[in-house]
């Protein structure tokens, strides 16, 4: 395990769309053992309030040295990383969890819907730079456009040419949620893999469709977190047949193969 306290340095504060913002930090420990799917715990500051640390995917990597995060503004935490400067160190524990499982995978469809899009983002580069790459379809959901801000374009930009949109509002793309996509585009005469990452009723969906069509599926699930570390139990979740021990999202996951957990 290659997780570690780094002290990282804000290099850049971008806002993408109204309330969403991308966050680059010189972080050479973490940035150079990163994998697709795992993720930081930030401590967006050195007073007690808030104080326990926030958890965010970590987006992509740039070289050995720099880490990159999207997230939203959902609460006092995430507001208060949005109005950091260039600059600002920022305590990360990372990086943390199981990513995703590539070995492999000849035919790979991501599908992420909201800020579930961050680490997918990440992932796509790890599949797409590969001397031979599967074949990659990726499906990217939002409830109106400006939620997506330059997303689809950052990814047809890494070589995700079959990137295809859905808006809840039809601002963009197909009108409708994003798994409704993946019937017209995972086509028969490949062994697909799903990864999927968003809110917990999409998941739920792309999930029982893989079911449906005995297509391999890994999600990348969000709980609520206290410690990130496997120390406070507080991220729990049943397994699928419901026998204990719980899994708990931060150790066992936040990647884990649909089948193992408990869709209630
Ligand atoms: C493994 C993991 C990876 C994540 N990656 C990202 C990411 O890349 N980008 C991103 O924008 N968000 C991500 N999240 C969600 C993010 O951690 C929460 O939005 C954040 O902790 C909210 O903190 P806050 O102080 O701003 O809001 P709070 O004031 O703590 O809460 C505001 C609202 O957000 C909800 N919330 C708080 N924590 C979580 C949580 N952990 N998961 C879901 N809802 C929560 C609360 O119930 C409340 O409704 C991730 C969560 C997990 C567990
Ligand atoms: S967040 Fe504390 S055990 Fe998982």
């Amino acid at each position: 395990m290659n997780q570690c306290e780094e002290q990282g340095e804000i290099v850049r504060q971008e806002q993408l769309a109204p309330e969403i913002f991308r966050l680059t930090l010189k972080a050479p420990q973490i940035a150079s053992n990163a994998r697709p799917g795992q993720f930081v715990m930030v401590q967006t500051t050195p007073c007690y309030d808030p104080l326990l640390r926030r958890p965010l995917s970590i987006h992509q990597t740039i070289g050995n040295e720099q880490v990159q995060l999207l997230y939203k503004v959902a609460g006092k935490g995430t507001r208060i990383l949005a109005a950091l400067p260039p600059g600002q160190k920022l305590n990360l524990t990372g990086p943390l969890g199981h990513g995703f499982d590539l070995a492999g995978k000849q035919a790979i469809c991501l599908v992420g819907g909201g800020m579930g899009i961050a680490p997918l983002y990440f992932l796509a580069r790890e599949i797409l730079r590969a001397t031979t790459p599967p074949k990659c379809i990726v499906l990217l959901g939002a409830r109106t456009t400006s939620e997506l801000g330059s997303l689809p374009r950052d990814f047809m930009d890494i070589g995700a040419t079959e990137t295809h949109i859905a808006t809840d509002d039809g601002s963009l793309g197909h009108h409708g949620f994003v798994a409704e996509l993946l019937p017209q585009h995972l086509g028969p005469g490949h062994q697909w893999t799903v990864c999927t990452c968003g809110p917990h009723p999409m998941m739920k969906g792309v999930v029982s469709q893989c079911r449906a069509q005995g297509w391999e599926c890994q999600v990348s699930l969000e709980t609520m977190m206290a410690c990130g570390i496997s120390a406070c139990l507080g991220c729990a979740i049943p397994r699928a047949d419901l026998s204990g021990p719980y899994l708990h999202v931060c150790k066992d996951g936040p990647v884990f193969k649909a089948e193992e957990v408990a869709w209630l």
